[in-house]
């Protein structure tokens, strides 16, 4: 990668109790970190508290997984921008494809809230990515650009700068079926035309771009050496201590 400061997610996904926390937690803080790497750990909410408590964040930084877009109130299990930023948490992760297909996200909802979390001072990892059968007919590109100009459409320009954009392509997630380092690079690179073209040159060659989708500690450093490769977020590796540090180190 060669934008910015190389940044890796871990999406802990809906995974994990309160001892498997404190075990993973102490795992990545005995982990040496290359210092020019970002981190963010992203637990389930309820093991937000336990995470600040115990990661050490001169290393790590801690994102939430969703949130909701109101300031609070009368909305029954939602958790809501001002309560992480309450909490210090700095990142939160919006437009999952779990929450875009389980949860009916659509591209206006997760633009929606992507600029609203972000008028609440949050950073957001902004996820796109197709499906199997949208990359198979071809429309890769066309699904990847409405969702982010659905983003762009209510995010000010000057946004762009609290936003990573995650391409998870959906057919790799959880599969053990990663994108070869060519098919991430062309999409990465699609996407920085796609800025240039529809935001401007400056935020192209700014924003950063994480792959993810069954990254772990056998791909990464291939897929690290791509152009437009500038970090990933991962899921099922990010729970093993020693393969996170593995892939949060693989940074070229
Ligand atoms: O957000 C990360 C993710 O969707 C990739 O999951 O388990 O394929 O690394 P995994």
């Amino acid at each position: 990668g060669a934008t910015g400061t190389f940044i890796v997610g871990g999406n802990w996904k809906c995974n994990g109790t309160h001892d498997s926390v404190e075990v993973l937690v102490n795992g990545l803080n005995a982990g040496t970190i290359d210092a020019n790497v970002e981190i963010v750990c992203a637990p389930p909410f309820v093991f937000l508290n336990q995470v600040l408590d115990t990661l050490d964040k001169s290393k790590f930084s801690i994102a939430a997984q969703n949130c909701w877009i109101g300031d609070g109130g009368a909305y029954t299990g939602e958790v809501c921008a001002n309560m992480l930023t309450d909490l210090s948490i700095p990142w939160v992760i919006l437009g999952h494809s779990e929450r875009r297909s389980l949860c009916g996200e659509t591209n206006d909802i997760v633009g929606t809230k992507v600029a609203y979390a972000l008028s609440k001072g949050l950073k957001v990892i902004a996820c796109v990515g197709e499906s199997l059968e949208e990359r198979e007919s071809g429309t890769t590109m066309k699904v990847v650009e409405e969702q982010l100009a659905a983003i762009a459409n209510v995010v000010d320009k000057t946004g762009w700068k609290d936003v990573v954009v995650a391409y998870e392509p959906v057919w790799a997630i959880g599969t053990g079926k990663v994108a070869t380092p060519d098919q991430a690079q062309e999409v990465h690179a699609g996407i920085r035309a796609w800025f240039a073209n529809s935001v401007g040159a400056d935020v192209a060659s700014s924003v950063r771009i994480q792959y993810g989708g069954s990254v772990n500690a056998g791909n990464c450093a291939e897929l690290a050496g791509m152009e437009d490769i500038d970090g990933f977020l991962v899921g099922g590796a990010s729970l093993k201590a020693e393969d996170f540090v593995t892939i949060c180190n693989s940074a070229k």
